[in-house]
């Protein structure tokens, strides 16, 4: 297919490119910023650059990953995260309705689900998350926006009949946290993909499968992470002593992290479930913390990218 993918410039961008061409797909690439997938300039929010790019290049579906995210927001005003996040997502859409499409992909974000509430980690367990979790009360324009664009995505398949699928992504970034200093850079990414986290490429794949699979599923919202060694019986026990769980599911951790001179988790605040991402859409990632143990006790190449200087492609151009 002839596949428009949107923020080919990123750092998801770069990773699912050449596994889509890989698939035997043409891939278009639209970004605000230049990069060695990107074919055409320009906003999602710009109309009349959405519809010349369908009309010039005849785009048969489209994966929607361009946007404004968490670093954006003390970049950008919140009109422009509205300007992109949910008029490019629209714009893109009825472009994909007026040409006929069966199938549209969009990544969207677990942080939509953090409240303020969960973000402070205030209750005496952890909080378990799945598509079924509610009141969705993002605390930021970034999940309200990402919110507003899976609204968007849904009535396309409610009254158009626009397969949609909506992957909400755990963290994949390859650059420091913003907000947690302790433990930093890779220590902290292998923690996380215990709850929070998957690889660029387990991402990238989860697109993939997405396109393919949309036309079968109609409409889906799944949450895409690594999975999970625990269990919501486990989340009492996380909030209080995740170390001790860890141990306990994994014997050889506390070792193979104390030779690297790194730190468990001594406590654990949410967890997102990607099982139905598993069930439905037949997508399980492929690297976990067993994969990232494996490498340690192996000495191989850590599974998880970690880049503290990547600024993403639009901020780098200026
Ligand atoms: N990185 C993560 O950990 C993470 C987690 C969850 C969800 N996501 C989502 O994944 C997607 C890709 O993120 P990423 O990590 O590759 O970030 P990134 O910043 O590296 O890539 C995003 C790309 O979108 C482009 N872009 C920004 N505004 C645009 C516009 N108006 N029109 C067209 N392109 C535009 C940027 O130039 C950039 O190349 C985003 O939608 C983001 O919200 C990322």
């Amino acid at each position: 297919m002839r596949v428009l993918l949107t923020g080919s410039s990123g750092w998801l961008g770069r990773f699912l490119a050449p596994m889509l061409r890989g698939a035997g797909h043409a891939v278009i690439g639209l970004d605000v910023a230049p990069g060695a997938d990107t074919d055409v300039l320009g906003s999602v929010a710009d109309r009349g650059l959405v519809e010349q790019v369908f009309a010039e290049h005849g785009i048969e579906a489209v994966i929607h990953a361009g946007g404004l995210h968490k670093p954006d927001i003390v970049r950008y005003p919140a009109q422009a995260f509205v300007d992109v996040n949910v008029t490019g997502t629209l714009n893109l859409l009825e472009c994909a309705k007026a040409a006929g499409h069966d199938r549209f992909v969009f990544t969207s974000t677990t942080s939509l689900m953090i409240s303020q509430a969960i973000r402070d980690e205030a209750g005496d367990s952890a909080v378990w998350l799945d598509e079924t979790s509610g009141p969705i009360e993002p605390r930021n324009i970034y999940g309200v926006t990402k919110l507003a664009a899976e609204g968007l995505c849904r009535i396309a398949w409610l009254e158009q009949g626009l397969a949609t699928i909506v992957l909400r992504t755990s963290r994949f970034f390859p650059e420091d946290d913003d907000t947690h200093a302790t433990p930093s850079g890779e220590n902290l990414k292998a923690n996380e993909l215990l709850h929070r986290r998957l690889t660029v490429e387990d991402a990238a794949r989860a697109h993939l499968v997405a396109l393919e699979r949309a036309p079968a599923i109609g409409h889906g919202v799944f949450v895409i992470s690594a999975p999970t060694p625990f269990a919501r019986a486990d989340c009492g026990e996380l909030k209080r002593d995740a170390a001790a769980v860890i141990a306990r599911t994994f014997p050889e951790a506390p070792a193979l992290y104390a030779a690297r001179g790194w730190t468990l988790p001594t406590s654990i605040g949410r967890i997102y479930d990607s099982a139905l991402a598993e069930q439905l859409l037949g997508f399980r990632c492929e690297t976990d913390f067993a994969a990232l143990l494996a490498a340690l006790r192996d000495g191989g190449a850590l599974p998880v990218a970690h880049d503290p200087a990547y600024v993403s492609p639009k901020e780098a151009a200026g």
